[in-house]
């Protein structure tokens, strides 16, 4: 029997890359599942902790099994399976479907029910599977089946992320082949430029996201203030604390899984504040996943796609509505209601909550024109009375 809460809602977790890329190890994932528990990341709903890339040996064995680096992992991964489920949590795992992954250890493709095997007696929960090193002839679509097939038919529950980072039109067949989230966008990095460059790009695929296959836009950079040790990522600087604010609404908003990048050992009140706000985590984990609509506001010619409103439809009938201003300057951005479908002969007024102050506005007619700050957002949620 499988477990239909699996992949049902955006998955919520931390992943090894954006911050250690290489340098992963036992001791460090132990560590992230203790303070997932004690500083409030569980409760909150973080759940899977996922090892990424280079945590195998260069080569497979005898057999052909993959080979956990006995440097990194000394106790092994059912070990660290154990320890993770000991905690309430779910553990991840990666591969690709390639013969190798992006940083040249073993892949899986022709191991794919081998691998898929292996990494159901080890208990994994949850398995991102990347794209490097397929053979260019053969189509991104089938891969995906294949391992798609394989963890449908290893004996264990075991969510599927693709990461084919949005090539070959990824969002129209990729739910088709069995994945539970799909990357949509290339590597994320630790910059503004980077944060609203794939925001931008998924305006126009806020519908193919939902229940059972949601569209991932990378992992969240929130709280690395450049802590990368890897330099494409970002290694120094990073973003403030109002851009990584306005990253977390918009992941949440558009319904991407948010894993954590950051070194949650170290992070800050600020951050953890951002991560565990649990108003915008309503909004993400909204239990019908609908994807967003965009609205432009007036004047479209002066705003272009730097500023716009997100409007979620959640289950209870509330509205979320993001007012997001990507460019360099102060902005009004004005919301008319009809725009909502709130007609004017309704007689209905809206009911504005903001989900970062954690405070009530006001009771609106017709229209909400709040000014945010350059690269700021504001994000409400709203009640029909
Ligand atoms: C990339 C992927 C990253 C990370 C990396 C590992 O292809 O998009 O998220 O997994 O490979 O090498």
């Amino acid at each position: 029997m499988s477990n239909p809460n699996m992949g049902f809602l955006p998955p919520l977790g931390w992943n090894s890359w954006n911050t250690f890329t290489w340098d992963i190890n036992e001791e460090l994932i132990r560590q992230v599942a203790d303070v997932f528990v004690e500083q409030g990341y569980k409760d909150a709903g973080y759940e899977y902790i996922v090892i990424d890339d280079c945590w195998s040996l260069r080569e497979r064995d005898e057999q052909g099994r993959l080979v956990p680096d006995p440097a990194k992992f000394p106790s092994g991964m059912k070990a660290l399976a154990d320890y993770i489920h000991s905690k309430g949590l779910k553990f991840g795992m990666y591969s690709c479907a390639g013969t190798h992954t992006c940083a040249g250890y073993p892949g899986s493709f022709e191991h794919e029910f081998q691998d898929a095997k292996q990494f159901a007696e080890w208990e994994v929960d949850y398995l991102k599977y990347d794209y490097c090193f397929k053979p260019r002839s053969m189509e991104g679509e089938l891969l995906y089946r294949r391992m798609g097939l394989a963890l449908k038919n290893c004996g264990r529950d075991i969510l599927f992320s693709a990461c084919n980072w949005g090539q070959d039109e990824v969002h129209g067949w990729i739910r088709s082949a069995g994945a539970h989230m799909y990357r949509s966008t290339g590597d994320i990095q630790d910059n503004w430029e980077s944060i609203k460059r794939l925001a931008i790009s998924q305006l126009d695929k806020a519908a193919y996201t939902g229940n059972y296959c949601h569209n991932d836009m990378d992992m969240l950079v929130v709280g690395m203030h450049g802590g990368s040790n890897n330099d494409f990522i970002g290694t120094v600087g990073g973003c403030t604390d109002v851009q990584y604010k306005t990253h977390f609404s918009l992941w949440s908003m558009m319904g991407s899984p948010l894993m954590i990048g950051c070194d949650i050992r170290k992070a800050n009140d600020t951050i953890k504040d951002i991560l565990q706000n649990k108003d915008i985590l309503a909004i993400n984990q909204d239990r019908e996943a609908r994807g967003v609509y965009v609205l432009h506001p007036e004047p479209h010619w002066f705003h272009g796609q730097e500023c716009y409103m997100l409007v979620k439809v959640l289950a209870d009938g509330d509205l979320a509505i993001g007012f997001f201003n990507l460019s360099d300057s102060k902005r009004e951005l004005p919301l008319m209601f009809w725009d909502l479908g709130l007609s004017i002969g309704s007689g209905k007024k809206l009911s504005l909550y903001d989900c970062w102050e954690h405070k009530d506005l006001g009771v609106f007619t017709e229209r909400f024109a709040p000014t945010v700050d350059a690269h700021d957002c504001l994000v409400v949620r709203g009640k029909l009375v």
